[in-house]
């Protein structure tokens, strides 16, 4: 097989020259760094650098982390989305204390046990921090090498996984491996972006294919349509006296352990009639009446595979009736305090 040194001897000196100045970047420290990972996994570079810099101020080592509740884990993720990394981050700090005395395993395959890390993480705590000559493939390495070599193997078959994985891991630095990896991330995310890419100032310019056969746009390829499911939820705005009624999510659905208004969800759009008669079915003996005082429009929200129609039903009950346990009247003061999904945080800046 030809030598291949070509690409980190081309991109170490661009990384180095070009990289963007971030805090985790001075350091090897495995919390921070995957810390810096999971919340870069979530969002843009921007966005996630405030993030970052919150968890870290507020539980500087992995002990403090495993201390704090999930409650205020989750509290300190809201508005990053996909919440099971958070609770994730938490229940593997907790092992790393537990099970590891405090000292992160150093190898691939110690770090994979860890609660929430996958492949990508396991490499990029293992290059960056213990310099172990692990690839990292994550978006922006699918980009970059399927434009640089000209592959339109499928990134989302697992053939095309398999064949990426592989080319990665002939690439990588022996010397370098952290640098390497971070290398080809930030070429994907500030040159060789998804639209728009500025050949011009890549290192690989002269080497890549896609750009030579005028490609460019239509790699990397992806074999399945996107699935997007569509739901109906309706919240329920029941205020009191006293605050307004919220509940904590359960179960295995999106935005577990999140707080939100009572949601009864429904195969399609509601009617006030249809409403009334799902609380009374769902609130049962102790449903009393009912009444619909205001209704809102119907409020989109987009996940990545589903999408959210939201409907505000401010109710009022006739008579006597009694909330189910899990609801919970709160105040002002401690609806504040409770971590909520971005729709709840919509409608609460509203409200
Ligand atoms: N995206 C995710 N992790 C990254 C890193 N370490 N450097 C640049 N971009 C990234």
């Amino acid at each position: 097989m030809p030598s291949r040194s070509w690409f980190s001897k081309a991109l170490l000196p661009w990384y180095t020259e070009n990289k963007r100045e971030l805090p985790w970047r001075n350091s090897a420290d495995p919390y921070r760094i995957w810390l810096s990972e999971v919340i870069l996994q979530q969002t843009r570079v921007d966005q996630g650098l405030e993030y970052w810099k919150r968890f870290v101020r507020r539980w500087p080592s992995v002990a403090d982390l495993a201390a704090a509740s999930e409650d205020e884990v989750l509290k300190e993720w809201q508005g990053l989305g996909y919440y099971s990394r958070a609770r994730n981050l938490r229940a593997g700090a907790l092992q790393v204390i537990r099970e590891h005395e405090g000292d992160f395993p150093r190898s691939h395959t110690g770090l994979l046990k860890l609660k929430g890390v996958g492949d990508y993480t396991a490499a990029a705590i293992a290059s960056i921090c213990f310099d172990q000559a692990e690839a990292v493939v994550d978006g922006n390495v699918y980009r970059v090498l399927s434009r640089v070599f000209g592959i339109a193997t499928p990134i989302d078959s697992s053939e095309g996984r398999r064949a990426f994985k592989m080319l990665a891991g002939e690439l990588i630095s022996k010397e370098q491996p952290g640098d390497h990896n971070q290398a080809v991330m930030e070429l994907g995310a500030t040159v060789c972006t998804p639209r728009n890419p500025d050949c011009i100032a890549c290192p690989l310019w002269g080497r890549c294919i896609a750009h030579k056969e005028g490609r460019i746009a239509s790699l990397p390829v992806k074999s399945k349509k996107h699935v997007v499911r569509i739901r109906h939820f309706n919240y329920l705005v029941i205020r009191s006296a006293k605050g307004l009624l919220m509940r904590q999510r359960k179960g295995k659905d999106i935005w577990q352990g999140l707080w939100e208004l009572p949601m009864l969800e429904t195969e399609r759009s509601a009617t006030s009639s249809a409403l009334l008669e799902l609380i009374s079915k769902s609130l049962g003996k102790s449903a009393g009446t009912w009444s619909v005082k205001k209704t809102s429009l119907p409020v989109e929200h987009l996940l990545s595979h589903q999408r959210i129609i939201a409907t505000y039903w401010v109710c009022e009950p006739v008579g006597k009736w009694r909330s189910p346990d899990e609801w919970k009247m709160v105040s002002p003061k401690e609806l504040k305090k409770l971590a909520v999904h971005r729709l709840m945080e919509r409608w609460m800046e509203k409200a």
